[in-house]
This record gives C-alpha cells, structure tokens and sequence, in this order.
C-alpha cells in the first residue's frame, strides 16, 4: 500500500525532505507513577561485587540497583525495530567479572513476536550492550519466564556460559563470552511441560524448556571449566533436575529426585554443600496450588523433602528461593501464589528443618503479621492496588525473585506481580521476628500505557494504565498516592476531556470486571462517578467527550461504536464502522470525526449519525484522530499510509509530504502565543521516531534520540501539553510514561531551503508486522461470570456443573475448571486471574 501511495505523491514532493530530518535535544524523564506497577521475574546480585543487583522485567528491560537503593534502566535505547529485547527472560551477572552482564532476550516464542531473540552482553555493568543473536525465539513474557535464572556463568572459568532455551531448542553453550553459541548435542532432556496443549490463543500450548543452571562452585579451580553443574528442567513425572560431573561432558538425571512438580529455582549453599530446590505444579507466574521445597545435599548424594507446610495448609507452589551465602542455614522460601488471605514467605536458620512464617494466623480470620508495612515508595500499591478485593494482598503474589543480599544478611528483595518489595532489618525475624517490608522499586516503571490527556486547565496530565488503573498526574516526579477511585478498574484505556469544558473527563475501562466501564468527571479527574447508562461488560477502545460535555462517543472493544447524551443508555451507531478512530470537535459541541480505512467522517447532530467525507489516500489503517482545540474543522489523522490534514472538517486532506506513516499524534502549545499548535507524531520521517512540527506538519524535528527507543512505536500514545512549549508526554508498552521537553536549540527549518534533486523516494520500509498485544499479561479470556452468591441448588436434579468446594479456585483468567461454589460458600475476585470459593 506505501509503494502505491509513493507513486501519487510527486518525487519532488518526497526530495524536499529528503536529507536528514533535523534533531532537537530533548530531556527524557520517566512520569513517576513509582514502584514498578508490573511483574518483576528476576533479581540477581553479583557474589563478587558488593552492592552490584540487577532486576529484571517481562516487558519492560532490565535495571541496575543504585548505591541509594533506587533502580537505573538499561535498556531504554530499545526501539520499535528491536522491541523483543524488552522481554528479559534470563539474566547473568559474572562472578569474576563483575562488569560483565547477560541476558537472554525476546519477548513471545509464538507468532506474536516475529523475531528471534538474543543475548545481549554487557562489559560494563549495563550501560551498553552488544547483540549475540539466537537462532529461535525467547520467551520473556511467557508462561514459567519466572522460573531461574536460565542462564549462567562459569564462576572459574567465566568465558563459559551455559544458557537453556524453551520450545524444545536445548540447552546452548558459550566458550567466548557469550559471542556465540553451540548446542549441548548430548543433553538429556530439551523438556516436555506444556502448560495447556489446547489452549486456543498459542499462548500455553508451547513448551517451557530449561528452568535454571547452577554451577557447583566449591569444585574445580579458578582457570578451569567447574566440574559440576546441575541444571533444571521444566518436566513433570520425568527427571527434571540434572547433573555434569565432568563439565559438561555427560549429563545425567540427579539420582533419588522427586519428580512431582516442575523445578523453578535452584540455589546452591556452598559452605553447605547443598542445592536447594522449590518446586510447583504449574510453570507459574499465575498459578499453582502445590508444590515442594526439596534440598539435595551433594556429598551423600542425599534428597530431604523440607516443604514448609502440608496438607491443607499447602494450597500453593513455591518460587521464589534465597540463601544467605553468610549464614550457613538460613534459606527463605516464597509461596508462588497464595491469593489468599495473602502472599506467604518461609525462613529457616536451620537448613530447612523448621521455618516460620511471615504471618501466621490469629483465631481466624485474623491474622498475626510479622512485619510492619511500608509502601510510601509507591503508595498506590499494596492494598491500594486496584484489584477488586482492596485490602488484601499486601505481602504480593506472583513471587519467583526472592534475594538476600550476599554481603549484607539484613538486606533481602523480592519480586511480586506489582512491584519490588524488601528491606533491611531481615535479621530481625530471627529475634523479635517481625521485619520491615518497604516498597524497593524506586525508578523502576513498567507499566504498559494505553491513554493519556493533557487538557489545558486541571492536572497536566491524566493516564489509562494496564493492570493499574491509572493517575492524576498533578505532579510528574512523585509516586502516585491512589490510582482512580470509584469506579477503579483493573485498567483504563482511554480518556478525553471536553473542549469547552475541560475539568470535564470521560474515562473508560478495558473490561477486566462485568460492570460499567464508563466513568466521568468534572474535577479534572479528582472524583469520578459511573455512568449507569453504560451496558454492563461492553468496555476497551476509543472514548471522545463533546465540547460542552453533555455527549459521550464511544468505539468500543467488540461492541461496535455507541454514543450517549446527558447520561441516557448508549445507544448503538450505526453509520460509524466499528473499528473507527473517534475524536470530539473542541469547540462545537455537536461534532464528532471519526476515520476507517481512508474514509473520513463527520456527525453534526451530537454522534447520532455519521456521513462520510474526503478519503485518506491509500491508507487502509486510520489509526488516530486528532482536532484543534481551537478551531472546528481542523483535523489530522494518522494512518499506515502516511499523516492527513483538513481544513473544512474532512472534506479534503492534504497528505503530508515526507510522513511515510504515523502512528499516535497530539497537539501541544504553539511555539508563540497564538501560533498553530505543536503537533507531536510517532511516525516514520525516514525512519520510525518521535517527532514535533511547529507549523502545522510544514517542518519536522525529531525530538528522541539513540538513548530514548521507548519500545514498539504501534503500542505507544502521545500528547503535547497545551500549557508548556515543547512538552510531550509519551506512554510506552512496559516503560511507564515519558516526559520530555526541548533542551537543544531549535534547528533551522529544512523544508523550503532543500534543493528538489535526484534522491529517490523512500522504498525500502520494512514490512509492517502484527502489533504485539499490549499488556504485561496473558490475553484476556472472558471471564466467567462472577456472581455474588451461589446459584440457588435445587433438589429435582444435580447440578449440571461441578462445584467447587471452600477455598477451592472458582474463576479467573485462563481457569478452565468449575466456576460454581459448592454451598455455603460464595465466588469471590481476587483479583483477574484468581477467584475462589470463601466460606459464607
Ligand atoms: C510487627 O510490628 C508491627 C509494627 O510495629 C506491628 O503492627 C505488628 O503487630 C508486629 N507483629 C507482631 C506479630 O508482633
């Protein structure tokens, strides 16, 4: 479509701008919402180094732990061509050189993501990477990406790595730093555990492959390869841990293992001589309902079941697995997932033989909490997070990345679905055993971004976050104290505000709960309150506010496009397609644009009705609709043909010569008062970026930088800020929300003063790919239907469902099983991948 948009446009049009597009500098600054907000896999310290942690992200690149505890990113640089490599589904430190880092990226290992994945390798600590690239795919967001670390350093021979691969690739090998890779041809098991062989999204029907490689260090020599390395493999019923005594030679099955369960981690203590092991019954992150925590200790080749917890007490699998290398015997497990009443953690001091609990029960249902809590680092979370069962769930969920600092036995990490927590005084449980738990993920945002408005009175800015709701940005640089109140959704996916009144917001929902997923203000976002003429469980999509605020029209998610005036029932609109992009006139009230392959259209009579306008050249993909806010008619759409504008309300467009292709657009302030407003587009300009025009799409500087990628430019919304010149907020696909603002000097306009000779047009765009779905978390299955009391069981025939007896799992996503609650006991959402019987 590109190539036959090329030849309408004339060659003189395109050499115009055909040299360099011009940079400005900009300053590039996360929006603090603070404390994560997504699933944090990995956290590794170097042994050698002290002070030296890296986190890792599922969507959102690796981080480096500060001196002052905060986290630096390290993969910002990533951009929309490499955007797999924010997907981290494996890290290394080196244990004799600390410089050197690994990690084993890529994002999906189906057809979601295109390409192949990578070890990217670092000499200095992170700061800068080069690729080795892999033969297949990594799955940093998929299903067991908790499991770990897969990947490994020789710590006496540190140019040998070992890495384990999913999907059945084997386990791969390195002599040269990670340069390049060979397969392990004699290796036993590639692995077999399929979580869900049927599942229809090519999600769960993929083999796991390798869990973790731990090297036995208390064997061989510095300058040596290490004898024996023990390496895990996501297998159940089969041997699934096994062993090298010879450095990789031969490998064989660890004799005496208990095969039950999958292996997620396994941690060796050297003064112990032990390899500690937990285990679950499900790849994780979202599941398991059991599990083990075994201990192997190596010089009598002897298995001891050391599990926390049984029989009824043991409805959870085990992760997260630390041992403190200075204190023979104290070893801390973490419940995978105990969705209720909380998150659990287990310490022994005495290898195992005992443990105790980070909170215990005190006559039912309360319960003895053996830490004081503190979450100031992201207030929003803990039991503010915007779950639908508030209150609970403080300690976390989702735990594989348990750590003990090895040079400081009081400091420990953990990693939960949310966020990072951990503190300093660990050594306290051993005495007065209460601890202090504190919110540890300052710098690290890893949200997934859907929306965001900049209106021009009220909060600077106001966001749609997946999986946390989204913010009131009165402030960019303080962590968030609440996401949205009432209604608080799981996510909000988009917003507007009116033209003509713009303390006036309208917010919708993506539809994790069967309720109302519309919700309005008119205090800039302060309070909201539910628009009872939305239908229940219609979410997602696009949201437009009229100018004075009395009509809503929304494009939703599956449901076609709807509209309503002064709060009546939406009502469905017909003449508008249902994968239309929306926009409100600012001005007159009545008007609403929306845009559907190259068509454009218009309703003057308050969205009830749409005509079609002028047509947007070859594009078959209008992606964004964008109107001054200061004159009716003046409208932009982006689309995958290039970036349209018109000056009598869609009639006609001129196509802006130069712009092979434009994704998210937004107005800011004009560069003087009174000036057309700076348009900011995610675009191709000869080459994909972020770009801003301040004379209506005449001239383009490019406004991001090799530093700043953010990710996969499809997924990512923008807008300018009509208040500040130069300001473009910009939300990204598991790097949170950018601001940026112009620091460099304006460079001098290129688009009148270029000679219109011989450069060819632009021809050699890559092909454009599916879009990555954008969320953290698998795709969304519908629900089941939560009720709130159990179906009235009536004595003339069973049920035809099984139920679910108390404190069984009733719901969530990707549950399959029975959703009805035996009686006497009622469904209750914990939160979207976990609903469960509780006793009336
Ligand atoms: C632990 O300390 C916190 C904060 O002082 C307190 O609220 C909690 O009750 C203590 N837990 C126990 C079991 O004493």
């Amino acid at each position: 479509m590109r190539a036959s948009f090329l030849l309408t446009v004339t060659v003189a049009t395109f050499s115009r701008l055909a040299c360099a597009v011009n940079s400005q500098a900009y300053n590039w600054k996360n929006v603090r919402i603070g404390g994560g907000g997504g699933f944090i896999p990995g956290i590794v310290f170097n042994e050698k180094q002290q002070g030296l942690a890296y986190a890792r992200t599922d969507i959102g690149g690796a981080y480096r732990l500060n001196a002052d505890h905060s986290w630096k990113p390290l993969l910002d640089s990533v951009d929309s061509d490499n955007w797999n490599h924010w997907g981290i589904d494996a890290l290394a430190t080196d244990p004799v050189d600390p410089n050197r880092l690994y990690l084993a990226v890529g994002m999906y290992t189906n057809s979601w993501d295109p390409n192949n994945g990578a070890i990217l390798i670092s000499n200095d600590y992170g700061d800068t990477f080069t690729s080795s690239p892999l033969p297949f795919k990594v799955g940093g967001n998929m299903a067991g990406r908790g499991m770990g670390e897969r990947i490994a350093v020789d710590p006496h021979s540190n140019n040998i790595l070992y890495y384990g691969a999913r999907s059945g690739n084997g386990l791969y090998k390195s002599v040269n730093f990670g340069a390049t890779w060979t397969k392990v041809t004699n290796f036993p098991s590639a692995g077999t555990f399929i979580p869900d062989p049927n599942d229809v999204y090519e999600y769960n029907n993929i083999i796991i492959g390798f869990s973790w490689i731990t090297f036995d260090s208390t064997t061989g020599t510095n300058g040596s390869p290490t004898p024996r390395i023990f390496v895990g493999v996501a297998n159940k019923g089969e041997s699934n841990i096994f062993v090298s005594e010879n450095a990789g030679a031969t490998w064989t099955a660890v004799a005496g293992q208990d095969t039950t369960f999958l292996p997620h981690k396994g941690v060796l203590s050297p003064s112990e001589n032990t390899l500690y092991v937990t285990y679950s019954d499900g790849a994780g992150p979202y599941d398991g309902t059991a599990g083990a925590v075994w201990k192997y200790h190596i010089p009598t080749s002897t298995w001891t079941n050391i599990t926390p917890v049984s029989g009824g007490d043991l409805y959870f699998g085990f992760g997260g697995l630390a041992v403190d290398l200075q204190v023979p015997g104290t070893i801390m497990v973490a419940a995978l997932n105990s969705w209720w009443p909380d998150g659990q953690i287990f310490r022994s001091t005495d290898s195992g033989a005992t443990w105790s609990p980070l909170w215990s029960w005190n006559g039912y249902p309360n319960l003895q909490k053996h830490y004081s809590y503190d979450n100031s680092g992201a207030p929003w979370t803990g039991p503010n997070y915007p779950n639908t069962n508030p209150g609970t769930l403080q300690i976390g969920w989702m735990m594989e990345a348990l750590v003990i600092d090895p040079f400081n036995s009081n400091h420990w990490l953990y990693g939960t679905g949310a966020t990072m927590y951990g503190g300093f005084d660990l050594k306290k449980w051993d005495t007065i055993h209460n601890v202090t738990l504190e919110v540890l993920a300052d710098g690290i945002e890893e949200t997934s971004v859907r929306g965001l408005i900049s209106p021009p009175t009220g909060a600077n800015l106001l966001s749609g976050v997946a999986d946390c709701n989204g913010f009131v940005h009165d402030n960019l640089d303080t962590p968030r104290p609440a996401s949205y109140s009432n209604p608080t959704w799981m996510t909000s996916q988009d917003l507007d505000y009116a033209g003509n009144q713009p303390m006036n917001i309208v917010r919708v929902g993506a539809g994790d709960e069967e309720t109302k997923q519309v919700a309005i203000s008119s205090n800039s976002g302060a309070s909201w309150s539910i628009h009872y003429g939305a239908p229940d469980g219609v979410h997602g999509g696009k949201v437009a506010l009229s100018a004075n605020a009395d009509t809503i029209l929304w494009r939703t998610e599956g449901n076609g496009v709807m509209v309503s005036q002064y709060q009546s029932t939406f009502t469905a609109v017909a003449s508008l397609p249902s994968d239309a992009a929306i926009a409100s006139d600012k001005k007159a009230n009545a008007i609403f644009y929306g845009a559907s392959g190259s068509t454009f259209y218009i309703s003057t009579n308050s969205g009830q009705t749409f005509t079609s306008q002028g047509t947007l050249g070859s594009s078959t993909t209008a992606r964004d609709v964008l109107v001054n806010p200061g004159v009716t008619g003046d409208v932009w759409v982006s689309t995958d043909a290039g970036l349209f504008h018109s000056t009598n309300s869609g009639a006609t467009f001129t196509s802006i010569s130069g712009v092979a292709e434009a994704w998210s657009i937004g107005f800011g302030a004009p560069a003087s008062t009174g000036g057309y407003p700076a348009l900011f587009a995610a675009a191709d300009i000869q080459g994909k970026g972020y770009f801003r025009s301040d004379d209506a799409g005449v001239n383009w500087v490019k406004i991001n930088d090799a530093a700043h990628g953010f990710g996969v430019i499809s997924a990512n919304v923008l807008t300018g800020d009509p208040r500040i010149y130069g300001r473009v907020y910009l939300g990204t696909n598991g790097r949170g929300i950018f601001y940026g603002d112009a620091t460099g000097t304006q460079p001098p306009n290129t688009a009148t003063a270029t000679p219109t000779s011989s450069i060819p047009p632009i021809t050699s765009n890559p092909p454009v790919t599916s879009n990555p779905p954008v969320t953290s978390n698998p795709p969304i299955t519908s629900n089941p239907p939560v009720t709130s009391n159990p179906p009235p069981v009536t004595s003339s025939a069973p049920p035809s469902t099984p139920t679910v007896g108390p404190w069984g799992q009733c719901g969530g996503q990707g549950y399959t099983g029975p959703t009805v609650c035996a009686a006497g006991s009622t469904c209750t959402v914990n939160n979207p991948w976990y609903s469960q019987c509780l006793p009336n």
